[in-house]
């Protein structure tokens, strides 16, 4: 287990990383909150792979658990989308002493970011980030924001969770279109290259290496990443 404390004074919180963290969950929230609700919001892709389990993880902590779940996709990320998660959370029942859990990558940790910011003037939060992108970057910082007709990211907020909690495991069920995206998005100067060779580089590695995924993405390597975020974050948040 590694544990990273980013240190915002009153709202300090840990970003913990292990294999095998999702199961161990339910028993970390408890620590961290009394809620007597956990919603827990994720999309269509990511639910069925885990959902499930982090619901039992947080029922045998004894949370009663809701689960909420939207379109997967970037398109979701939308005002339409957030209403609806607004509706649900609601007919749960939840009160501001009460938790939601983000499960997924930067869409549903954004849009159930910005839901738990606003729900209620603002409720307690945990992002269980699963995409490549949301371990090692936008799942820290505190940035929560979904997108309007005229541009992404417009409406949104600075509100930092109450811990987050990475399972490299989690990356496994991955798409290797994803792992591309973020490869790309991680290294500017490297992918300044045309798209061809960018594209044919960028397999021939990964064919190496995706049987040992799980060991290049262990998590002293997120870790490392999360540190550097980290670092860039102290001062409250940056914009994307
Ligand atoms: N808040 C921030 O600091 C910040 C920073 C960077 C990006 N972002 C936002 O993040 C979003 C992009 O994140 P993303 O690429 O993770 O998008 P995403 O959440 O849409 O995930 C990409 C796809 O992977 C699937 N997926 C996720 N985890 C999976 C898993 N473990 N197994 C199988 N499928 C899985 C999802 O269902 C989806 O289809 C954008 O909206 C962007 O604005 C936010």
């Amino acid at each position: 287990m590694r544990t990273i404390t980013v240190a915002l004074g009153e709202k300090t919180y840990n970003i913990e990383i292990a294999a095998g963290l999702l199961d161990q969950i339910g028993a970390k929230a408890r620590v961290l909150s009394q809620a007597v609700k956990a919603a827990i919001i994720s999309d269509s892709n990511v639910d069925p792979l885990y959902g499930e389990r982090l619901e039992r993880s947080l029922a045998a902590s004894g949370f009663e658990v809701t689960r909420i779940v939207f379109a997967a996709g970037e398109q979701s990320k939308n005002l339409t989308v957030l209403g609806q998660v607004y509706d649900e959370l609601a007919r749960a029942g939840l009160t501001r002493s009460d938790l939601i859990l983000t499960l997924g990558g930067g869409v549903p940790g954004d849009l159930g970011g910005f839901a738990a910011a606003t729900f209620l003037r603002g409720i307690d939060f945990i992002q269980v980030p699963t995409s490549l992108l949301a371990q090692i970057d936008s799942s820290v910082g505190g940035k929560v924001a979904i997108d309007l007709p005229s541009g992404k990211n417009l409406a949104g907020s600075f509100y930092q969770p109450k811990a987050v909690f990475i399972d490299p495991d989690l990356l496994k069920t991955l798409p290797l279109r994803c792992m591309m995206v973020w490869l790309k998005r991680s290294n500017t100067a490297v992918f300044a290259m045309p798209a061809c060779l960018l594209r044919s580089l960028l397999l021939k590695v990964i064919r190496s290496c995706w049987s040992r995924r799980t060991l290049l993405l262990r998590p002293a390597v997120i870790s490392r990443r999360g540190s550097l975020k980290k670092t860039n974050l102290t001062q409250e948040n940056v914009c994307c």
